[in-house]
């Protein structure tokens, strides 16, 4: 596949510091962009802070200061958080950049010229938290099921976009390509509020200057600025050039979003329905992930269970954090994190699974092959299985990935690991090395060699999870620079790349093992 791949986070609002649900989002992304670079597939990676709005202005007002000051510092903490987990974005989007503001202005004036945009007087349920009106559906008890928080009764004129009259064709489409919203309960929940919603009409995409100036001013009405949905969602189209740059021709076709089921309406219904409006192609697939709950309860400022990623990179590596977030979560589930079972997780499939293969075959290849990659004899079945099983499991990988199943793809390659494993323990080179013998060595080197190999292929499949731990496997293999220029799925299949006599190195454990938090012990 030599195809482009255009990926996305959602931006993250500027009233917050980065916490687990930013980080897991961006944390697949992530992932997805380096599998799809690696796949050879020129890729790009957009991420960013969404800074207009209510919420912000909310912030800005109760702390004191000017909305600018506040977006400011907290686009900095994402930014500087995500560079400190070595997220490989190849844009950091700022709402407040003078492209992107030029762009909702101008598609703003597109819609506004094509007619429609109209103006009325409006009454509603709004929601801060969710910066739009509610509808019943959104409600329980006359609170946002979100937010747990009243909304406010609204009544203002405002601009009003067309959206209600391409519900049908926006279904029909969805109907026709059933992974367009994908996992299928998201595209079935979208169907559903198409259908069923009652007050999910046109999109009021206003706000009066008198109540809200923070924001982008309307082009045809200088007292009014810009939603901040409508804005947020443009992003996707400033950062490659919309209409005619480049980027845009090259890179817009192959967009795939990737965010978390709050925010499915506004990118299911409002996102398509613009695109439609202004010629725009859509976008190819939108992803959709559940929520983590920490400690069986919702992720919340008052409850003061956020998660901090920094705090976890010092405490676990960001490695083994990363790959506990991408493992435990089947990618469009709820999932519930706790430190016992985080600590769990990384102690049964880093320390003792992954961790534990590399230090026994790089111990073994010190003592009875001086430390160097040992010669292999004629494989039998038993490595032959190895052998293919590698390549069918860069296969599955792939399919997972490009369907965004991401817990699914590192099962696989676990699964591969169990067996090389399970390999080791048959063949039990450490007996034949004492049995002593030709028939014995050769066992010893060919079981090494094999396992070698198997760990050369593993470190190029894991590479996109775990970023870090990939080069440390190759460095101990005697093949550092072993990433660069490295193909998946297809270098996985070409086995017996590794030299035989490469000298290899021991090294501390890759993953110590972790004793468990006491409260939880
Ligand atoms: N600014 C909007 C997105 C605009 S995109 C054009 C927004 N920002 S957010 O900062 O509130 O959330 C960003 C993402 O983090 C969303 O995808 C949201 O689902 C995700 N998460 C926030 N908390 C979460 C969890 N507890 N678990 C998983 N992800 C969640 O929405």
């Amino acid at each position: 596949m030599t195809g482009a791949f255009y990926v996305t986070t959602p931006i993250y609002y500027v009233n917050a510091e980065p916490h687990i649900g930013h980080t897991y989002t961006t944390v697949v992304v992530d992932t997805l962009a380096r599998y799809h670079r690696m796949a050879g597939e020129p890729t790009f990676f957009l991420t960013g802070t969404d800074e207009h709005g209510e919420k912000v202005a909310e912030v800005a007002e109760q702390r004191g200061e000017t909305p600018t000051a506040v977006a400011d510092r907290y686009s900095k903490a994402f930014r500087s958080t995500w560079d400190e987990l070595g997220f490989s974005y190849d844009r950091f989007i700022r709402t407040t950049d003078p492209d992107h503001v030029a762009m909702v202005q101008l598609i703003l004036q597109k819609v506004y010229d094509a007619g429609e945009i109209y103006f009325q007087e409006y009454e509603g349920l709004y929601c801060v938290g969710c910066e739009r009106f509610l509808t019943e559906r959104d409600m329980a008890d006359g609170l946002c099921r979100d937010h747990d928080r009243a909304p406010e009764r609204r009544k203002e004129s405002n601009y009003f976009f067309r959206i209600a009259k391409h519900f049908n064709w926006l279904s029909d489409t969805i109907e026709k390509h059933p992974d367009f919203i994908r996992p299928p309960g998201f595209r079935k929940e979208t169907l559903a509020m198409l259908r069923e919603e009652s007050g999910l009409g046109d999109l009021c995409i206003s706000r009066p200057k008198d109540r809200l100036s923070w924001g982008i001013e309307l082009p045809f009405d200088g007292d009014y600025v810009c939603y901040v949905w409508f804005d947020a969602l443009i992003n996707y189209l400033t950062a490659v050039g919309y209409p005619d740059g480049p980027d845009f021709e090259r890179l817009w076709g192959a967009a795939e979003h990737v965010i978390g089921k709050d925010i499915l309406k506004p990118h299911a219904i409002f996102w398509p329905i613009l695109l439609r409006v202004i010629g725009a192609p859509l976008f190819r697939h939108l992803n959709v992930h559940g929520h983590w709950n920490v400690d069986k309860r919702k992720v919340s400022k008052s409850l003061g269970n956020m998660i901090s990623p920094l705090a976890m990179k010092q405490r676990y590596g960001f490695d083994a954090f990363r790959y506990v977030l991408l493992r435990d979560m089947v990618f469009g589930l709820d999932a519930n994190f706790t430190e016992a079972g985080l600590v769990a997780r990384i102690n049964a499939d880093l320390a003792n699974n992954l961790g534990n293969l590399v230090s026994r075959t790089l111990n073994m290849t010190a003592r009875y092959s001086g430390g160097r990659v040992p010669q292999p004899g004629a494989p039998d079945d038993l490595e032959n299985e190895i052998a293919e099983a590698a390549p069918r499991t860069a296969a599955q990988v792939d399919r997972h990935l490009r369907r965004c199943e991401v817990s699914r793809a590192l099962e696989a390659i676990f699964g591969f690991l169990d067996g090389v494993n399970r390999y080791l323990e048959t063949r039990a080179p450490w007996k034949a090395a004492r049995d002593g013998g030709e028939e014995a060595k050769r066992l010893v080197s060919t079981s090494l060699y094999t396992a070698c190999e198997a760990l050369r292929v593993t470190a190029l499949m894991i590479a996109p999870f775990l970023p870090a731990t990939a080069p440390a496997i190759l460095e101990r293999l005697g093949i550092p620079g072993a990433l660069e220029g490295a193909r998946l799925p297809d270098d996985v299949a070409r086995w017996g790349v590794l030299a035989p006599g490469t000298p290899t190195v021991k090294g501390p454990a890759l993953f110590p093992r972790i004793e468990p938090p006491a409260e939880d012990a």
